[in-house]
């Protein structure tokens, strides 16, 4: 049926309200469900906004009734009708569940096949039919909700920003690599066969440009794309909110932007945060925590038990130590209640870390029992018991390894074991800026320092003269922005000379050659005049994931990649035509095992 004039929406379903009682109104949208009584017929409307009901009854139009009747799930329809009240039969689960539209004309403007799944929360969809059949998905109402708040949320950061003097300046897709420490995407060019554009894995280089132009303020919702192993908390696509500031020191830019934040919880969540946030540097973040990213919803802080253990006779403990590793624990509140198959189970998620293993310690009524107590001597039992405050009801975790691989396991086993026990509240929000992070990391497959944010970051002035002798311990002028656990954001002061940013380089192992090849442009650029500047991204999807209360960013991701990073509605990679791989001057040599 044709979509005339009289037929367009006079209001989103939950727009209605008991104030439009009496009022004539049209819908559009889809049929969520239609239950036929025989003389009474219920439609219930569901556009963007939400679901409203519709009534048919034994004195509607004939015509119309017929209609109603024919009417099934995902039919597209406009309604027009009288709204009134539901009287009695108020459905509370329902924004607009005390009334109803009461139809005085039906028309279907488009019939629909069978859905693959019904478009309903309340039922259980596999993923990957989900992600088949995403704009069904995308129905659902609590995945529509998601991607509107995801819409408010840019709205108001863009609005915020603008506000504050930032310009909003668009940044090319084609591109040299920028070095964020991802695999980049590469794209052939036709013009210049045998040559290749990486896509960017963000805008840095092109901001830090921006400020030496002078614009001072950039902001800009950038695409950013980066070839790795994906998690719930990665895509190889992602939108970061991006910007870059000029004539500002770190604490400019943490202030304006934790601002933001606590703006957006106010308005999003009605959660007020109080600023300045906490701050917390990067060593001892990692010293109590076991982690650069800490949640600070709960206890269990780490504590080091090495001094104590440094000469007993428990090869596990003392072969960690003597190896320059350490021993250190967390003391689980509560966490006795967990029974040998749960410590176990533990175990084996602390393996997926790299630890070897975890000692343990636990006393339930009164009852103890250990896993290591017997391989040392009373005194150093004692010493661990009164250095991790251990009492009746608490589970000790302890591991033994190189320092990397106690904090990165112990880091995660605080948050497992609060993720069991039920501590992590997803109503409380706990944020902080872990900030002093180390300038270099050693790549452990190298066994070469590699820059821990990237390589324009700035070193801390008192550090520089570590360069030479402590390389390792120089400390950076960043800091990333964390959300109960969760690194939202991170940024840095950058280098603005030439000299700085050719002893980083060859700090790095790239040479001045390698150097002019692959930033001949920023090294040219930073001969003209270049202003102190600095700047931070946002992850969006995961700004947004802790707004709407979900760890998997796809739920807020209008068309995610799966977890192979491949697109299955679209079926996307795909196979080349071969016309434009002669245009590119490109033959495929892929084993018939990698297809
Ligand atoms: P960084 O690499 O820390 O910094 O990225 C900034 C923020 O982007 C988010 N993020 C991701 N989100 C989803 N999927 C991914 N694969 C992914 N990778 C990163 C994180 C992270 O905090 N150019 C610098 C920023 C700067 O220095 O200004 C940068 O990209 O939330």
């Amino acid at each position: 049926m044709p979509f005339l004039k009289e037929d367009k929406r006079t209001h989103y379903a939950t727009e209605l309200s008991e104030c439009d009682i009496g009022k004539k109104v049209t819908v559009n949208g889809w049929c969520a469900r239609q239950r036929d009584l025989g003389s009474l017929i219920f439609i219930d409307l569901r556009d963007r906004s939400g679901i409203i009901q519709i009534a048919f009854d034994e004195n509607t139009d004939r015509d119309v009734f017929g209609v109603a009747s024919d009417v099934r799930s995902e039919y597209v329809l406009t309604v027009t009708g009288t709204v009134r009240s539901r009287g009695a039969d108020v459905n509370k689960s329902r924004a607009t569940g005390a009334i109803e539209i009461y139809a005085e004309k039906i028309k279907i403007l488009c019939t629909a096949e069978t859905t693959p799944f019904e478009i309903n929360d309340d039922v259980n969809v596999r993923g990957d039919l989900r992600m088949q059949f995403r704009y069904l998905d995308l129905r659902r109402p609590s995945v529509t909700e998601n991607i509107i708040t995801r819409s408010k949320i840019t709205s108001l950061a863009l609005d915020y920003y603008a506000k504050n003097g930032f310009l909003y300046i668009e940044t090319p897709c084609l591109i040299r690599p920028t070095p964020e420490g991802a695999r980049d995407y590469l794209v052939p060019s036709r013009i210049a066969n045998g040559k290749f554009y990486a896509l960017p894995q963000s805008p840095q280089l092109y901001k830090q440009l921006l400020m030496y132009a002078g614009f001072d303020r950039y902001v800009q919702l950038a695409r950013c794309f980066r070839d790795e192993d994906l998690r719930a908390d990665r895509q190889p696509e992602f939108t970061q909110l991006d910007l870059e500031m000029s004539f500002m020191d770190e604490d400019d830019i943490m202030t304006v932007n934790e601002e933001f934040v606590a703006k957006l919880f106010h308005e999003m969540l009605g959660v007020e945060i109080k600023t300045p946030l906490p701050r917390m540097t990067w060593r001892e973040a990692m010293e109590r925590f076991g982690s650069d990213k800490p949640d600070l919803r709960f206890g269990f802080e780490l504590v080091n038990l090495t001094d104590i253990l440094k000469d007993c006779a428990f090869r596990v403990f003392a072969g960690a130590i003597s190896g320059g590793g350490s021993v250190r624990a967390i003391n689980v509140k509560g966490g006795a209640k967990f029974s040998r198959k749960e410590i176990d189970s533990l175990t084996e998620f602390a393996k997926s870390y790299r630890a070897k293993g975890v000692a343990w310690l636990k006393s339930s009524g009164g009852e103890r029992s250990s896993s290591y107590a017997k391989f040392l001597t009373d005194e150093e039992n004692a010493k661990i018991e009164e250095a991790v405050g251990f009492e009746d009801g608490d589970l000790v975790l302890i591991v033994a390894d190189r320092n990397s691989v106690v904090f990165d396991t112990l880091g995660a086993l605080r948050r497992e074991c609060a993720r069991r026990l039920g501590l992590l509240d997803p109503h409380e929000f706990k944020m902080l800026w872990v900030t002093e992070f180390p300038l270099f990391e050693l790549d452990e497959e190298t066994g070469a320092y590699k820059p821990m944010h990237h390589p324009f970051t700035a070193p801390m002035e008192e550090d520089l003269p570590l360069l030479d002798t402590d390389t390792g311990a120089v400390r950076s002028r960043a800091y990333d922005i964390v959300i109960n656990g969760t690194e939202i954001g991170g940024g840095s002061i950058r280098i603005s000379t030439p000299e700085m940013q050719t002893l980083m380089f060859s700090k790095l192992g790239i040479g001045k050659e390698e150097a002019n090849a692959k930033f001949g442009f920023l090294m040219e650029a930073l001969k003209y005049g270049i202003p102190p500047h600095g700047g931070m991204a946002f992850g969006l999807d995961r700004l947004v994931a802790e707004i709407v209360g979900t760890e998997d960013i796809r739920d807020v991701i209008a068309f995610p990649k799966a977890q192979n990073a491949s697109e299955l509605m679209s079926k996307a990679p795909s196979d080349p035509d071969p016309k434009a791989l002669l245009e590119l001057g490109l033959k495929l040599d892929v084993k018939e095992e990698d297809k």
